[in-house]
């Protein structure tokens, strides 16, 4: 049996424990939710203050000039440590969405002869509704097959252009093989889009060894750098020059401050910028990024298996036979959130709320957590389990103040 004392021995032995002080998080409060929005951070919080009362305020446009417009780059090295990339293959800007249509469109200028793009259906929806958008705006027809991910092998042929696949299901949490499935998709002469919002500072990545085309990530989630935090790309430094930005802007002009008439792309990643840095959002990035120097993904990620191992125990321990566990077991299949099945999963997931554990719904039945190990303690994991343990066996779900469906779920 799990005891609450095994899980305060295992907070007390772990060598991550402090790098939850990084964080400001609410008293009494179990946050399950930094796979959807990471907490502030100290650090965010002083470096958007620098920049609004220092460089802002006094340093007012010459702010450019001394060192904004570097941060796009500077920044995405910094995320590219965390994903394996070399250094000038990562920006950050844009959003997510924004940043798969960029890649998906130059991609597609890179395969002419060939007409389809294979995505899931098990996708996040923004990425389905952007890559079908860009594919009916091509320059010629292209099929987009939105197909059962476990049939891509079988999909994969040289009509095939690109691939492109969330790398950890935002619904049930399962990582895909990132290696293999790159592999299979250039055996065909195709490329591989990886979307790794949910993957990004939650489970080690090293796109360089995977032979990872292009990828994009967000940095709201697990990076806690804030609500509608920049997104980052990487380009694979082999594109450089030869993947076009379908959308290109003046600050990813070889010369931006030439005016020139006619659009030439700077060198490298540069290359990606489309418009102005948002400084103040980047503050909060660059501040929220501080902590993950602090540790390494090898240790968050050993952090974030026992968690979650925990939290799947636990469940099994308590409510045998309440929820259907539907994030796989396989350590090497799992990202770094705990979806569980249950007909009544919105109620218990606001239910759960009320009693101060964060969670959310995703449709149509599915409550999911998630275990950031950057702040998410083993006595935290305990007491969730504890409270919806109470949920289930007082059916406080079914109060129908709990069955009013939120528009953000
Ligand atoms: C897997 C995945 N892809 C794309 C997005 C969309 O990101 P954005 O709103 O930054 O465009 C999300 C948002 O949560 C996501 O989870």
């Amino acid at each position: 049996m799990i005891t609450r004392e095994i899980c305060q021995r295992l907070d007390a032995e772990d060598a991550l424990a402090e790098l939850r002080d990084a964080f400001t998080l609410n008293d009494g409060e179990i946050y399950l939710d930094g796979n959807s929005l990471g907490p502030v951070s100290r650090e965010a919080r002083r470096r958007v203050l620098e920049v609004l009362d220092q460089q802002w305020a006094h340093r007012l446009v010459r702010g450019w000039g001394e060192g904004w417009m570097a941060q796009p780059t500077r920044l995405g090295n910094r995320v590219g440590q965390l994903i394996g990339a070399r250094e000038g293959e990562v920006l950050v800007a844009d959003t997510l969405t924004f940043l798969i249509a960029k890649l998906v469109g130059g991609a597609l200028d890179l395969r002419p002869d060939r007409h389809v793009i294979l995505t899931d259906r098990a996708n996040f929806h923004s990425d389905l509704y952007i890559i079908e958008a860009v594919a009916r705006r091509a320059s010629r027809p292209v099929t987009v097959k939105v197909i059962d991910r476990d049939n891509l092998e079988r999909e994969l042929n040289d009509d095939v252009a690109l691939v492109e696949l969330t790398h950890v299901d935002f619904r049930t949490g399962e990582a895909l093989d990132l290696a293999g499935i790159t592999r299979a998709v250039h055996e065909v002469g195709a490329l591989m889009l990886w979307d790794f919002a949910h993957s990004t500072g939650a489970v080690p990545l090293d796109v360089t060894a995977a032979n990872v085309d292009f990828a994009a990530g967000c940095g709201y989630k697990y990076l806690n750098g804030g609500p509608g935090a920049p997104a980052f790309i990487y380009v694979r430094q082999e594109f450089h020059g030869v993947l076009e930005n379908p959308l290109p802007g003046w600050l990813g002009h070889a010369r931006p401050f030439e005016f020139e008439l006619a659009y030439e792309a700077a060198p490298g990643i540069q290359a990606w910028v489309t418009s102005s840095p948002s400084i103040i959002a980047l503050a909060a990035l660059e501040g929220a990024l501080e902590v993950f120097a602090r540790t390494s993904m090898t240790a968050l990620r050993a952090k974030s298996l026992a968690l979650t191992d925990l939290f799947i125990d636990l469940v099994n321990e308590k409510l045998a036979g309440v929820f259907e566990v539907v994030t796989p077991l396989d350590h090497d299949r799992r990202g770094s959130q705990v979806s569980l099945r249950h007909g009544e999963a919105y109620g218990v997931v606001q239910a759960l709320i009320a009693q101060g554990v964060i969670g959310d719904f995703r449709a149509p039945d599915v409550a999911r957590f998630g275990f950031a190990p950057l702040y998410v303690r083993f006595v935290d994991v305990y007491d969730a389990v504890d409270r919806l343990v109470d949920v289930m066996s007082a059916e406080r779900y079914r109060d129908p103040k709990f069955r009013v469906r939120n528009a953000v779920t």
